[in-house]
């Protein structure tokens, strides 16, 4: 058999994200696919000096990447095979791009053996990515075989921005080979969305639509600060830091048309953007800003700004969404995302209205039947807690070999419902969502990604309020525990009354 070598370059490779996720997603992706015939190299790279960064490296592989969560007897052997596969290899002028493809062809020349591909992760601010994607464009891209860039976000702070990082990438880049990460879309809890749909188009498609449906919440609470990325957050905040991204790409799973298969990424993609094209954000009233009290504080100690100093940048946000089109008219999307907040949970809750048939189960006191709910749980990931709850008034879904049965014996509320009224459903097992989407980079899996169009269909709905907001001055919450209460209920305009922001993710441990 013909022997496969891939190469893969990570741009950033003793920074935070490195450290924290993308090397044990390479071990990741080196466990699943490595092989006798199938041999990986791992370069990381960055702009310090060998002497330095090369031993930092070591380190940091040394420590930073586990067997923990891996069922695997071999692993401890895999995980050295793959330390010893990674190798510094730095960045900084166009001769280290160079004497890197040197390197390279030294290495398929000893082993006689083609380029399957190469794979490279760039894990640095935005503003050097021009210059590093036209180098590896120029001096690093394989001859015969395909060249794929992942980019982390951010992609510019408005539409006029990220129309311009974008055309600088173009210039050595073709759209298929730019994949711009958004780690949502990697998270298992995100990842279920679109095959729930797929998988229950019979069951849900008629119901899936504003006559159904009363509302959608997509709500990502976070209870750290932003201290140590200052820098970074006061120009940015909350909007640009999670909505215009992470949320609003869950907004699109949920309301997207279902493609008619999965694996047609053509097909996905123009339906994303089809949709798009009729999301509006409503105006500065249906918007609520806040900042957590502390915050400029923060703020002006690290940036060493003036007493007078005043940020506005918003720290939490809840903004009511429409969709014009004839399947969502009038059916308000509320996305919702805060750090210091009073818990750590993420979740779309699909709320079905109340005055339809509701299946077989009883009525209660306060319904004619129960409260109608979709909930699919973003914000973890672990095998322990459900992913996916369904009212029981709803009909049973059809789910994916991944999930199993979730086994709930204790009857605390979950979003006005016991435990019991759901069907309910765990992770089989577990990957985190960088190691999902580098194997998906890897795979070519596009539709994993955000492309140019539609990452400048969404600035294009989140610049006009982004515009409109930026001089109110944010209201100011105490944060923690102590202000659940005003951000769980927020009024928005005259459109939305009451968003509940119930904890899904403090269950007591299932009973197993
Ligand atoms: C990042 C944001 O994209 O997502 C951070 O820049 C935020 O501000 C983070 O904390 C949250 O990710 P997760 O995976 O911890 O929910």
């Amino acid at each position: 058999t013909e022997v496969l070598y891939s190469n893969i370059i990570l741009v950033g490779a003793t920074g935070d994200l490195a450290k924290k996720y993308l090397w044990q997603g390479m071990f990741n992706l080196f466990l699943e696919k490595s092989s006798n015939d199938h041999i990986f190299h791992f370069y990381g790279s960055g702009r310090t000096p060998q002497e330095t960064a090369g031993p930092a490296l070591q380190k940091i592989l040394e420590e930073n990447v586990k067997c923990d969560n891996i069922d695997r007897d071999d692993c401890s052997v895999r995980r050295r095979q793959f330390i010893e596969s990674t190798e510094y290899h730095q960045l900084k002028s166009a001769d280290h791009y160079v004497s890197l493809t040197i390197k390279i062809e030294k290495a398929l020349n000893a082993l006689k053996v083609n380029e399957t591909g190469t794979l490279a992760f760039l894990s640095v601010p935005p503003f050097t990515y021009a210059d590093i994607v036209n180098n590896l464009h120029e001096e690093c891209r394989p001859p015969d075989s395909w060249f794929r860039v992942v980019l982390e976000k951010p992609f510019g702070h408005d539409t006029e921005s990220a129309e311009k990082l974008s055309r600088d990438i173009a210039t050595s880049l073709k759209e298929d080979e730019i994949y711009r990460i958004d780690h949502y879309l990697g998270k298992p809890g995100v990842q279920q969305i679109m095959p729930f749909r797929f998988d229950n188009k019979d069951k849900y498609d008629q119901i899936w639509n504003k006559d159904h449906i009363e509302r959608v919440e997509i709500v990502m609470k976070e209870t750290l600060d932003c201290k140590g990325r200052m820098n970074y957050y006061d120009e940015y905040g909350v909007i640009r830091d999670v909505i215009q991204n992470h949320l609003t790409e869950i907004l699109i799973l949920i309301a997207m048309e279902t493609p008619s298969n999965l694996t047609d990424r053509a097909e996905h993609h123009r339906k994303k953007l089809h949709l798009l094209k009729h999301v509006k954000s409503l105006g500065s009233d249906s918007c609520v800003i806040g900042q957590y009290t502390n915050y400029n504080t923060q703020v002006k100690d690290e940036l060493k700004k003036d007493d007078d100093f005043q940020s506005v940048t918003p720290t939490f946000a809840t903004v009511a969404m429409e969709i014009n089109n004839p399947r969502w008219k009038g059916v308000p999307f509320i996305l919702m995302s805060g750090k210091m907040m009073d818990e750590k949970s993420g979740y779309v809750r699909v709320v079905f209205k109340q005055n339809i048939l509701c299946g077989s189960v009883p009525a209660n006191e306060f319904n004619s039947c129960y409260p109608r709910q979709i909930v699919f749980v973003t914000g973890n990931s672990d095998t322990k807690h459900p992913i996916l709850l369904v009212s029981k008034s709803l009909p049973e879904p059809n789910v994916r070999d991944n999930l199993k049965a979730s086994n709930l014996e204790s009857s605390a509320d979950v979003f006005g419902l016991k435990k019991s009224d759901y069907f309910s459903y765990n992770l089989v097992e577990s990957q985190d969502a960088y190691s999902n989407l580098i194997t998906a980079a890897y795979e070519g899996r596009r539709d994993s990604f955000v492309g140019t169009e539609d990452l400048i269909a969404s600035w294009k709905i989140w610049t006009p309020l982004l515009q409109s907001i930026k001089k109110k001055k944010p209201r100011l919450y105490p944060g923690g525990k102590s202000n659940s209460d005003w951000l769980n209920v927020v009024t928005l305009g005259n459109k939305i009354e009451y968003l509940y922001g119930v904890n899904v993710i403090d269950f007591p441990p299932d009973s197993v």
